[in-house]
């Protein structure tokens, strides 16, 4: 017992650390005092207070009416289901609705957690939802993810079957990435599909990504504004491609449906991240010879 304490408090040392380096010695918003060995805390929902739940009403309110016609189908029906526009749910609620669905289960935490603890809920078929919601200066922008990002934005995809195996491999994959020094790659990954993903559909191009879902301006932006590129989904095009965390992504990539991603992920990506090693990354707003900008209807 011991060794696995002395372990974790190593661990979490190390992840505070690495936190105050990559974010010029600012710490995280959340309390951390209360997590388990897997940084999950109880979500303490009779400590919300009105005004939060009124601040959540109105970050649904607003996303709920961009909704249609932006989002892919899944989401606009999951949404409906989680019925969660009256205030921050509770996630045990919800969480028993998405286990009937696809297997998965919400666990709650503080915010960030470490990489490799992160991951290991993936490939559990776990997502950790952040349980503390953004103040009401911070409608339009947070710097760390909140309960209305991680929630709103993520659960609902999380109904379809497809995706949700396909979060469950990359949960997978990215222990194994780490070993393999493949985890730059891989975010990039993450980021232009589960966060900045479009995907097509008979009716048009659809949001499927949560950075998007439930943010107020780039859900409209990425799918009418000229300015950024949409280039097809590419695997190994995707994990060179840099990204900005700060501003409208300047490149999205599109899926043709869920079984795409997934099949286009389940290869063993070793060779990949040995050949893309020596190559250099690309900037977000790069178009390549050859390749396509999507053209907009
Ligand atoms: N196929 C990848 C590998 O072998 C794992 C993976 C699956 C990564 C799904 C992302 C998404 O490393
Ligand atoms: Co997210």
């Amino acid at each position: 017992m011991n060794a696995n304490v002395l372990d974790m408090n190593l661990n979490t040392d190390d992840f505070f650390a690495t936190v105050a380096e990559k974010s010029d010695g600012a710490s995280l918003r959340g309390d951390y005092s209360k997590i388990d060995a897997r940084y999950v805390v109880k979500q303490d929902w009779d400590a919300y207070t009105p005004e939060q739940h009124a601040l959540w009403r109105r970050l649904y309110q607003r996303q709920a009416k961009l909704i249609p016609g932006r989002a892919c189908d899944v989401f606009i029906e999951s949404l409906e289901l989680l019925n969660i526009g009256d205030g921050i749910p509770r996630f045990e609620e919800s969480s028993a609705l998405l286990f009937k669905a696809t297997g998965w289960t919400l666990v709650a935490v503080p915010g960030l957690v470490p990489d490799h603890v992160f991951f290991e809920h993936l490939a559990s078929r776990r997502f950790p939802v952040t349980v503390w919601l953004r103040d009401p200066e911070e409608f339009d922008y947070i710097v760390e993810p909140d309960v209305f990002h991680d929630f709103f934005g993520h659960v609902p995809l999380l109904f379809n079957p497809i995706f949700a195996d396909h979060l469950q491999d990359y949960g997978k994959g990215a222990l194994k990435a780490m070993k393999l020094d493949g985890l730059s790659m891989l975010a990039r990954l993450y980021w232009y599909t589960v966060e900045f993903g479009l995907i097509q559909s008979p009716e048009g191009l659809r949001v499927y990504g949560a950075g998007i879902l439930s943010s107020g301006g780039e859900i409209e932006h990425c799918l009418s504004s000229k300015a950024p590129l949409r280039l097809p989904f590419d695997v190994e095009r995707v994990m060179r491609t840099l990204y900005k965390i700060d501003s409208y992504q300047e490149t999205y990539f599109v899926i043709n449906d869920f079984k795409q991603l997934f099949d286009d992920t389940a290869p063993d990506f070793t060779p990949i991240y040995a050949r893309l090693k020596d190559l250099q990354p690309l900037a977000a707003n790069t178009l390549l010879d050859g390749e396509t900008n999507l053209q907009l209807k």
